[in-house]
């Protein structure tokens, strides 16, 4: 046993032997050993060290909040209640929060609300709302002097990934900035907010985009109805109605609505 373990230790010494026992062409040089450099040795409380299990994690940077720059501006009340509704608002402060362009967001004001057509937000779907707030988005940060180079069309967040859909055109003569939606123009009256990541400019009129509004003021070619869930509507009809009256009751009912939410 004995012999066989040194047998086989002197077998493991000539095989492990290093190659540079052997003559070779080009020797490796030697590594070159660094010490690593002395490090100071502070003293700290174990407290500063570890903190409490349960203790929150260092406070991150403070990070713009868009409803929270709209409520301290004022005036922006049926536009808070749009964007927490949908849940943009979200979208927006979460895409502020990962590395990308900045955000560029222009806020209609109450009054831009109101100058819309009575029922204009009613008559849109729910998807339709959300692609309506994100067209006010543009994934890109921008001051007020690049505006007057900003490259046409803009895309926006409404139109998915590319945007193509949702895009908008700004102009500038002088100090004045337009932003064209193609049904419409709206002016740029004032800056809310810039920190260089999140740009928010008050403008006089809700964006409306052309793939769900028509050009031009009347909105009779406008909005598709939004879907109506006929189950709903058919229970409040009398049960002594035939099939076919319920169907037409319902049909009345959902165009009756369209048109007093066009305001016609
Ligand atoms: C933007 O401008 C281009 C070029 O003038 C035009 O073709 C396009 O229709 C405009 N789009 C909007 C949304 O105004």
């Amino acid at each position: 046993m004995k012999h066989q373990f040194i047998a086989l230790s002197l077998l493991f010494l000539i095989s492990t032997a290093p190659a540079s026992a052997q003559p070779a062409a080009s020797p490796a040089p030697p590594p070159v050993m660094v010490a690593a450099p002395p490090v100071p040795r502070v003293a700290v409380s174990p407290a500063a060290v570890s903190p409490a299990p349960d203790s929150p994690p260092p406070p991150a940077p403070p990070q713009a909040n868009l409803l929270k720059i709209l409520q301290k501006a004022g005036g922006f009340t049926v536009l808070v209640k749009l964007l927490r509704g949908t849940h943009v608002s979200d979208q927006v402060d979460s895409q502020l929060s990962d590395l990308n362009d900045g955000i560029t967001f222009f806020a209609p004001d109450d009054a831009a609300f109101s100058a819309l057509k009575a029922g204009t937000l009613n008559s849109l779907s729910n998807e339709q709302q959300v692609q309506l707030l994100q067209f006010h988005v543009v994934p890109t940060y921008l001051t007020v002097s690049q505006f007057q180079t900003v490259s046409n069309p803009l895309m926006t967040k409404a139109g998915g990934v590319g945007g193509k859909e949702f895009p908008l055109n700004i102009t500038t003569k002088g100090d004045r900035i337009t932003v064209f939606t193609g049904v419409d123009g709206a002016s740029v009256t004032k800056t809310l907010y810039t920190d260089g990541s999140l740009a928010v400019y008050q403008v006089d009129k809700v964006l409306l985009p052309l793939s769900i509004f028509s050009k031009g003021e009347d909105l009779a070619q406008g909005p598709a109805p939004p879907k109506k869930k006929p189950v709903e509507l058919s229970v409040s009809g009398s049960s002594q109605v035939r099939k076919g009256d319920v169907i037409r009751l319902v049909v009345g009912v959902g165009v009756a609505g369209v048109v007093a939410s066009l305001g016609l």
